[in-house]
């Protein structure tokens, strides 16, 4: 917040010169995250094998079985493993100052160093390599010229292509010195997160994941986010199943040992309500209040969940 914004009183006129009050016109959007300017998408070596999509846009329609072969298990531990080294990497170029584009950068070249290709990009015409989601923005931030600020709070959302397969996860960067508030935010989330790895067990439906996750939320005051999910991922980045982070009672399927999919809650401190911004990608809440979210790849095995995009230890750290 600045000076000028302190300083303003509700009924004065508004620091930016309308002429309207400033109750009318700049109260409410200081501090909020604003759409920056996006680069072009940056180039991949035409030696790294590229998803069905890569050219045209648009994913292939293709049955992918939810229960994947022992190949298809393999492959997705070692995109997955990728995911989380990028993942490491580009959380530890976070700073007061960096750029959301400059850690699409960083993220772009630890993709191609390690083979592969950054399953995002051109993913419906989404131009970038990885989502950068600051504040309140829920999800699908697309990397721009916006530095980090002191106080903010990112999740970087990575998604990988090796094998012919994707592995997909994301967590919670901190910028400098973060309020307690927003710190509590993020550990809640990734505890919301964990929970629901817990209640991964064969047997059992998909929507006791969601109410783990609802459960500790709410404990804890805050809201889940409802317009989206956790998803099947394999050959396709996003397939059958689909995995609320709350109680879904439709959510029925029963979990078998050989299904992959992903748990990614986002956990808000006020509003689970989203709106979209023009770009038609990114969510943002709609009261402008935190968000936040972890991700995770998860296989079901016989004795319950194996994390395919473990955490790595991030680089000189
Ligand atoms: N990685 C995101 C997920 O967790 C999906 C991003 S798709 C994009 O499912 F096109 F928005 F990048
Ligand atoms: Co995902
Ligand atoms: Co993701």
């Amino acid at each position: 917040m600045t000076d000028t914004a302190e300083r303003t009183k509700s009924n004065d006129p508004c620091w930016c010169g309308s002429g309207r009050k400033y109750k009318r016109c700049h109260r409410g959007l200081e501090g909020r995250v604003l759409p920056g300017r996006v680069g072009p998408p940056r180039v991949v070596p035409a030696a790294i094998a590229r998803p069905d999509y890569a050219e045209t846009g648009e994913p292939a329609r293709r049955d992918e079985p939810m229960v994947k072969s022992p190949e298809v298990i393999g492959a997705v531990r070692a995109a997955g493993r990728v995911a989380a080294e990028v993942l490491a990497v580009t959380g530890a170029a976070v700073a007061p100052g960096v750029t959301t584009d400059e850690l699409d950068a960083i993220a772009h070249g630890a993709y191609l160093e390690r083979g592969a290709y950054p399953s995002t990009l051109n993913y419906h015409g989404y131009p970038k390599s990885i989502c950068t989601s600051v504040n309140e923005v829920i999800c699908h931030g697309i990397p721009d010229d916006r530095p980090l600020a002191e106080g903010d709070i990112v999740n970087i959302d990575v998604t990988a292509y090796l094998g012919g397969v994707h592995g997909d996860c994301s967590a919670m960067f901190l910028v400098g010195e973060v309020d307690d508030e927003s710190r509590r935010l993020v550990e809640v989330t990734r505890a919301c997160r964990d929970l629901g790895i817990v209640a991964v067990a064969p047997g059992r439906p998909i929507s006791d994941i969601g109410r783990a996750i609802e459960d500790h939320a709410h404990a804890a005051g805050y809201g889940v986010v409802r317009a989206f999910i956790g998803h099947g991922i394999g050959e396709t980045f996003h397939t059958a199943p689909s995995v609320p982070h709350y109680f879904s009672p439709e959510a029925r399927t029963v979990m078998e040992p050989g299904m992959i999919f992903t748990i990614e809650p986002m956990i808000t401190l006020g509003s689970w309500r989203e709106k979209m911004w023009d770009n038609g990608w990114t969510a943002v809440t709609v009261d402008g209040r935190r968000s936040a979210q972890f991700e995770h790849t998860l296989l079901v095995t016989d004795a319950g969940a194996e994390v395919l995009t473990p955490e790595v230890p991030a680089p000189g750290g």
